[in-house]
């Protein structure tokens, strides 16, 4: 019996069958369906994609994983020098592991132990935003502020280790000002917040960030598991404002196998770079740098750099904007855009009760959570498949 994800088993309804899975579409028994979400936003290049799938084949033919303990093989080391070579910046050491929730964890003990390394003890603190979301591991969901968590955490009681401010500049001033010196990083999903809500805010935020980080020592971490390769417009946000530590996922395989990274920058590798073993950042994924998912990953990254992706997004936020213009609706309180998200936040969420079977009536999966309905779309969509998607929003509220 299979467990779902997010669910109260008790009263869930039966999830759709997918049996075959090709571009920017879900197969079912009856019907095809344009996935709006991209499989929780990994799959950028569609479903099935040939040359990623024929990348996974090849190293198939060799070997599947062998483990990083005291082994190494050449999809890794290819994938940690293609990173290093691709990503802004000294972001040059890659940490592999299985998932984006653990690639955050590993980034918050980086950040820990760089400054327990150095002898100084009294940076315990995460600087985090409100509505934050970085994952469901037990930090994870400590760094981040989806309510879903609270009442679990607050069984052991308030939690002084992590600060949560809003995304406003006098708010982060405030907050160095006060704990700069106790802080060891400063996490963000840079510009836009998923899980909390597709929140979507200004680069001036994260340059004034960046000043402060630099100002007091504290780390910058960029968790852009869900913003990475051009979700928000931008290739990296990286690409504007350079953090310590960057932390990718979900399209890092283009979505066809599970994989993820944490990136450190020379400041924070050569704090842990010593004769003292004691000063090794202990951890170790048994399933880190698996050979497949690293060939996937070559494999995504080649289509990305090849295929001209950020004229694509820029294309889809446009046609979103122009489709989304002339909806207007009083249980609407926000419709916002940015690169390859749309959302529609509602005042009340029973507004978005039905709109999954709607959707799936009119050819598309939809997954509204809480007040917003969004698209995730894949990047490879074309225009007709895109308006289909706004066209079932729309014709919801008009219904
Ligand atoms: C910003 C962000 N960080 C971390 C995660 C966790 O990634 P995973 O589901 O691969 O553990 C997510 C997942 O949605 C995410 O959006």
């Amino acid at each position: 019996m299979i467990w779902y994800p997010y669910e109260q088993m008790k009263l869930m309804k039966a999830p759709y069958k997918i049996i075959n899975a090709e571009g920017v579409y879900l197969y079912t028994p009856e019907t095809k369906l344009i996935d709006s979400v991209s499989s929780w936003w990994s799959v950028i290049h569609g479903y099935h994609n040939p040359a990623i799938t024929q990348a996974i084949k090849d190293q198939a033919d060799k070997f599947s994983h062998v483990m990083l303990g005291g082994l190494t093989h050449d999809p890794v080391e290819k994938l940690a020098a293609k990173l290093k070579e691709w990503l802004p910046g000294d972001l040059d050491y890659s940490f592999f592991s299985d998932s984006g929730s653990v690639a955050v964890e590993v980034a918050l003990k980086m950040a820990l132990q760089f400054y327990v390394n150095q002898g100084d003890l009294n940076r315990t603190k995460i600087l985090s935003l409100t509505h934050a979301y970085h994952g469901d591991t037990f930090k994870t969901m400590e760094a981040g502020d989806d309510p879903d968590y609270h009442f679990i955490l607050e069984v052991y009681g308030k939690n002084e280790n992590v600060i949560h401010i809003p995304t406003e500049i006098p708010a982060l001033e405030k907050a160095f000002e006060k704990y700069h010196s106790k802080l060891n990083c400063f996490i963000v999903e840079p510009l836009l917040q998923g899980a909390g809500g597709m929140r979507m805010y200004d680069i001036s935020f994260l340059e004034r960030a960046r000043e402060l980080c630099d100002k007091y020592g504290v780390l910058l971490i960029f968790d852009e598991v869900a913003t990475g390769f051009g979700r928000t417009g931008y290739r990296f946000v990286a690409d504007v404002v350079l953090p310590d530590i960057i932390v990718l996922g979900k399209a890092l395989t283009g979505g066809h196998i599970g994989h993820a990274v944490t990136v450190a920058n020379h400041k924070v590798y050569n704090g842990f770079y010593s004769d003292n073993p004691e000063k090794a950042l202990m951890h170790g994924p048994t399933f880190m740098g698996n050979a497949l998912a690293c060939s996937a990953a070559l494999a995504s990254i080649k289509l990305f750099e090849e295929g001209d992706y950020l004229t694509k997004i820029a294309h889809i936020e446009s046609i979103a904007k122009r489709e989304l213009s002339d909806l207007s609706d009083e249980r609407i309180k926000e419709i916002r855009i940015m690169g390859g998200c749309a959302c529609i936040e509602v005042y009340d969420p029973s507004t978005l009760d039905g709109y999954q079977e709607f959707a799936y009536k009119r050819g598309v999966f939809a997954r509204p959570f809480l007040s917003y309905l969004y698209s995730m779309v894949p990047y490879i969509i074309s225009d007709d498949e895109l308006i289909q998607i706004y066209d079932v929003m729309k014709s919801w509220f008009r219904r």
